[in-house]
């Protein structure tokens, strides 16, 4: 065998979400799209907002010399100055264009922070139910991963991160709002873990890091805001992208910014530009960084979501399904009937409606809905929950 063996069981044992969204292509194949209600994948079908579009085409029939170029491995000055007038906004610290860099997405950003600040066998706490790309991303740099229960609402417990964190605890890494709940973490809950992790600092003697993993940031509703990481902890890192935000997965444009007064600060930012070299990103792409650099306030239309969100929610309601309301993002992430979510998500297959077990995030017994779909897939998917409902006796 050629490949790796570790990377073998990874891809066995990994790839829910991928195995579903086949699973979908196969089955559309088969039966017709117009008989598939896909809710596997977060890949947006909303357009991107016509401020991109016009930035875009902008930028590309007023094309300036050396737009194409290698550039500063941060990516362009204008563009992270663009980045940390957001941050400065949104925080009041003086948050400047060398506490950014423009990188590959979120996933890209993750990978350059792990890169940076891990040594073989240090620890990375995440929560459950969690991204389950962590798993691979602190293991690409030798980490190792710590899984921390959530409560049954699916915020925070504190104490549980403080039992967990240990010597080698070199980061806790979170995600809000959350994929695959929904959840937004509140202020009371991100200060309260940030007294924890403060405390275990002083007590331990030694720097941990707290990263959100932020692509959802403005993904909200209720007229509500995610609370940013950055003003309640010293040490602390955003990794996000325009992913989701501006509906725009496949262009690959995200950034760090870093807490100006993060200890080592002026180690940690050549350490990750020099991470986003050599783990082969060399530089964010040129053409959108051009094109996001004056788009930091942009969104999608947040209220497609909500609504999409609302409907579902009532609906699955009023059938027996059993869920923690979602704040954010676009999923939801019901308990499923079936003690055992793949007899469920089997039976719903069977009905035309694909969503992934909860143990593809590892929190079985339940089942994530990726509601980013068109209203009329949405519409159309409700018989087959409702009849998967009697079926299990709700
Ligand atoms: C929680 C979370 N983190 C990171 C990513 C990766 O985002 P990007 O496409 O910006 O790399 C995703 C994508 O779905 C995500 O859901």
């Amino acid at each position: 065998m050629g490949i790796s063996a570790k990377i073998e069981k990874f891809m066995e044992e990994s790839s829910w979400i991928r195995k579903m969204f086949e699973e979908g292509l196969r089955m559309k194949e088969e039966l017709g799209a117009e008989n598939v209600a896909d809710f596997t994948l977060g890949n947006p079908v909303m357009e991107p907002p016509k401020a991109f579009q016009d930035k875009l085409l902008e930028a590309v029939t007023k094309p300036e010399p050396g737009m194409h170029r290698y550039m500063p491995n941060a990516g362009y000055e204008f563009c992270r100055d663009a980045v940390s007038r957001y941050y400065q906004n949104e925080t009041d610290l003086p948050v400047d264009a060398k506490h950014v860099v423009m990188t590959v997405g979120a996933a890209g950003a993750l990978n350059v922070i792990l890169k940076s600040i891990l040594d073989p066998g240090d620890e990375v706490v995440i929560f459950s139910p969690y991204f389950v790309e962590y798993m691979f991303y602190v293991d690409n740099h030798g980490g190792k991963v710590v899984v921390v229960d959530t409560n049954d609402d699916f915020s925070i417990n504190v104490s549980r991160v403080e039992a967990a964190i240990t010597d080698k605890t070199k980061a806790v890494l979170i995600n809000s709002p959350n994929n695959p709940t929904g959840v937004v973490y509140g202020e009371y809950t991100l200060k309260s873990l940030c007294g924890v992790l403060k405390r275990k600092q002083e007590e331990l003697g030694k720097t941990i890091f707290l990263i959100n993993d932020d692509p959802y940031r403005k993904i909200v509703f209720d007229g509500n805001k995610s609370s940013s990481i950055l003003p309640l902890y010293e040490n602390s890192i955003v990794a996000t992208s325009h992913s989701k935000d501006l509906a725009v997965p496949g262009e690959r444009i995200g950034h760090i910014a870093v807490n100006p007064n993060c200890a080592d600060v002026e180690k940690l930012m050549p350490a990750l530009i020099f991470c986003n070299r050599t783990l082969g990103f060399v530089n964010a792409p040129a053409l959108m960084q051009r094109v996001v650099a004056s788009l930091q306030e942009e969104s999608v239309d947040i209220t497609d979501y909500q609504n999409k969100r609302d409907f579902l929610y009532e609906k699955l309601s009023e059938m027996g399904y059993s869920m923690v309301k979602p704040e954010g993002a676009f999923y939801i992430f019901p308990k499923s009937p079936s003690e055992d979510e793949l007899e469920f998500v089997n039976y719903l297959k069977d009905k035309g409606v694909l969503v992934v077990p909860g143990r593809g995030f590892g929190a079985p017994g339940h089942f994530r809905i990726s509601y980013c779909i068109p209203m009329e897939v949405i519409e159309r998917s409700l018989a087959g929950f409702s009849d998967a409902a009697r079926e299990f006796g709700m």
